[in-house]
């Protein structure tokens, strides 16, 4: 027959617990005995149950101590606590913990039975409800984060463990990989995702313009403030604020941001007033942290103060699995931004684009895609619509990290980066960006070989 429930008596008194079992047994649960606290903890571990019947006065663990650990490993169960008229109090009290309701003593077997029946529906319908929104969630997030491979769903079940909280959030992978992809997931499936997703780009301003920028700045705070102005971490407030590059702060602001982490608190430049501020902060870095606080250019404080969830996404080379689905879903897209038939993508394309190393990741794979559908003439796109000349791009990796050695590979580097540099009239910063490597690296690749684009 299949049970009602399964319901979990926790009572010191046998007679009570058998009296109880054999009720709810007739009334069509399937039972568990325990004795103690301790006993009904160990087989909650063990075994899931819909409903607990949990007496307040025993030897040992304390009646509420067990209501605790049981509803903090199972959130679900519908605890209903069991108490004489003379201690009603601690009856609130266990409500107000978590218990779902209480019954006193004593009771007939008709409001056991009632109680326990609506406790397992209801735990059931919350179960049901959690299920539901974690399916959703699931949903929501597969639709924009794309990636079936065992190391992408790792970092969705990480997003989905962290969104919830409001802890802080350390994000870390090379360039192009998906870092703010993940960033934006977590806000979204917030509490917070209603309010204001705020990005600073810690990257590229110079150190008094980020402090305005961060903090924002009352009127006549310096030569030119001739308004206050809000800054970007008051925007966020009640929403997320996220740092990118962050590693690339200075050390003085790192001293204000850790007082910011720690406080939740600023006050604008010019001004001695400190302001409550309520934000979740979001952080993310292609550069290695920990080597940075070594180093010296890192605060260790600030350093732990931002990693307390470290979320690393790993580089597309080590998922080469979700290749198709991403180059599907680009070719798709970039194609219909165009108003052009959606090609269809060789078998050979396909296999180079799994085996080439992608040092700018996602980004440098969705910029060949936009190559390949502006380019290509047929129906479909082969090896030869790819950015890449065959030859070359089994090497590029070279281009970053270890000098390529005089010949051979050299020339191969060289014609790469000038066929780039051509293909973007010259301009430097995109080329470094599709070739996945720094503008700085390209400098002194372009000043190595003397290369001297035609624009
Ligand atoms: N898993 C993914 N599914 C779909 N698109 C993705 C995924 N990961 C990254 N992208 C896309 O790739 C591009 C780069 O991603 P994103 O900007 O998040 O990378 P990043 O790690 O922040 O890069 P950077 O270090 O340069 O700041 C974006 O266009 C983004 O939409
Ligand atoms: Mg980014």
């Amino acid at each position: 027959m299949a049970a009602r429930g399964k319901v979990l008596i926790v009572d010191d008194d046998e007679s009570m617990r058998i009296g109880c079992a054999q009720t709810l047994e007739a009334g069509g649960f399937a039972v568990t005995l325990a004795a103690n606290g301790e006993e009904a903890l160990e087989k909650a571990s063990r075994e899931s149950f819909d409903a607990a019947l949990l007496d307040l006065r025993m030897p040992g663990l304390p009646g509420l101590e067990v209501l605790r650990l049981l509803k903090r490993d199972s959130p679900n169960l519908m605890v209903i606590v069991i108490t004489g008229y003379a201690t009603i109090e601690s009856a609130v009290e266990a409500i107000q913990r978590g218990a779902y309701n209480y019954l006193p003593k004593p009771f007939t077997p008709e409001a056991l039975v009632a109680i326990v029946r609506k406790a397992a529906a209801t735990g059931r319908r919350t179960l049901e409800d959690a299920c539901v929104r974690r399916e959703l969630e699931r949903q929501m997030l597969s639709n924009e984060i794309i990636g079936r491979s065992e190391a992408m769903s790792k970092v969705l079940r990480l997003i989905q463990k962290a969104a919830p909280t409001d802890s802080t959030v350390l994000i870390t992978g090379e360039t192009g990989s998906g870092k703010e992809v993940v960033a934006r997931a977590i806000h979204r499936l917030s509490p917070r995702s209603a309010k204001a997703f705020v990005t600073v780009d810690c990257g590229t301003l110079v150190e008094t313009l980020f402090e305005t920028e961060l903090f924002g700045h009352v009127k006549g705070a310096f030569s030119g403030a001739v308004e206050s102005t809000t800054g970007k971490i008051e925007l966020a407030d009640g929403g997320t604020l996220f740092l990118d590059e962050m590693a690339n702060i200075g050390i003085q602001m790192q001293a204000r941001l850790l007082r910011v982490v720690q406080e939740r608190e600023i006050s604008r430049v010019g001004s001695a007033q400190k302001r409550k501020v309520d934000v979740r902060i979001l952080s993310a870095t292609n550069r290695d942290l920990p080597q940075a606080v070594r180093d010296g250019s890192f605060r260790e404080d600030l350093f732990y103060r931002l990693n307390v969830i470290h979320v690393p996404v790993p580089p597309l080379r080590d998922r080469i699995e979700d290749i198709p689905e991403l180059v599907a879903h680009y070719v798709a897209k970039l194609a219909a931004q165009r108003r052009r038939p959606v090609p269809g993508v060789s078998e050979e394309a396909m296999r180079f684009l799994k085996r080439h190393e992608w040092p700018g990741n996602v980004r440098e794979l969705i910029n060949a895609l936009e190559y390949a559908v502006v380019t290509a003439e047929g129906d479909s796109i082969g090896l030869g619509d790819l950015p890449y000349s065959a030859e070359a791009s089994s090497h590029l990796n070279l281009l970053e990290g270890s000098p390529a050695e005089d010949g051979h590979l050299a020339r191969i580097e060289q014609s790469e980066i000038l066929r780039v540099l051509q293909q973007f009239g010259g301009n430097r910063t995109k080329a470094a960006e599709f070739l996945g490597i720094n503008r700085k690296t390209l400098r002194e690749k372009i000043r190595k070989y003397d290369l001297k684009p035609r624009d």
